[in-house]
């Protein structure tokens, strides 16, 4: 009788999936801005707007391919759903990094040099790829929940992207969307990776793995807007205050 008000431990400790039972993950392979041109400005012709995106889109060829090789290295003894949602995800990545190139090419057309965003991303990643693969997936999930965050906020406040070229919103838009699709496969793959694992342990390394990520990602996508806007002639503590302003204040 008394058991019935002891909590099922077994419940409470063995991690679920997180990506839903009835969610089919759907690569859609779509093309964005293939023949028009996007101006230097692109989105409400707001430098500090168009340089939060560009400095991130410069860093998706490179990131997504890391989050590809993470994964898929985890992929073998996967449960079927699991694995059929890891093959999901690659092919998702591998069209978002295919779109983000082409994208990148519009970037580059404007005169904006990219070649500092690259090496800041190879040093920042070159980290996690030193270490032990299980690092490397932990670093994964950890940008991949702050693409979901991004990606939702995208998706919810249309004041993010009003005013952009169309093709450029189309793209970030579609992009979004399946980061959100996709944003517990990562995660499902490590808590698969990490079965064995005591609950404390699991904690321990995502967690240590989080702080180092926020770290590097907010600091790089920082430089790397700064470094575009300084090709705009926009530099000093105004430019500074002025980032801060939109990344911390509105939007
Ligand atoms: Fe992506
Ligand atoms: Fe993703």
């Amino acid at each position: 009788m008394f058991i019935r008000f002891i909590p099922d431990l077994s419940e409470v400790f063995v991690p679920k999936a997180t990506t839903p039972a009835d969610l089919a993950i759907t690569p859609r392979d779509r093309r964005f801005a293939r023949n028009t041109a996007v101006r230097r400005w692109w989105l409400a012709d707001d430098p500090y707007a168009t340089a939060f995106y560009n400095a991130l889109s410069v860093t998706f060829p490179k990131g997504e391919g890391f989050f590809v090789d993470s994964v898929r290295r985890f992929r073998e003894g996967t449960p079927p759903k699991l694995a059929g949602e890891i093959n999901a995800f690659i092919k998702q990545e591998v069209l978002h990094t295919r779109e983000h190139v082409a994208f990148n090419r519009h970037v580059a057309q404007q005169g904006y040099e990219t070649k500092r965003l690259d090496l800041d991303v190879d040093r920042s990643l070159g980290l996690a790829k030193k270490g032990p693969a299980i690092i490397a997936l932990a670093t994964t999930c950890a940008l991949e929940h702050f693409t979901a965050m991004l990606a939702h906020e995208l998706i919810a406040n249309p004041r993010h992207l009003a005013g952009a070229e169309p093709q450029a919103r189309a793209l970030w838009l579609w992009h979004a969307a399946e980061e959100i699709e996709h944003k517990g496969v990562a995660y499902d793959t490590w808590l698969h990776a990490t079965r064995d694992w005591s609950r404390l342990r699991r904690w321990a390394v995502k967690s240590a793995v989080m702080m180092g990520t926020t770290w590097l990602f907010f600091t790089g996508r920082a430089r790397g807007m700064a470094d575009l806007l300084r090709q705009d002639g926009i530099t000093g503590p105004r430019a500074w205050a002025r980032m801060a302003w939109y990344a911390v204040v509105r939007p």
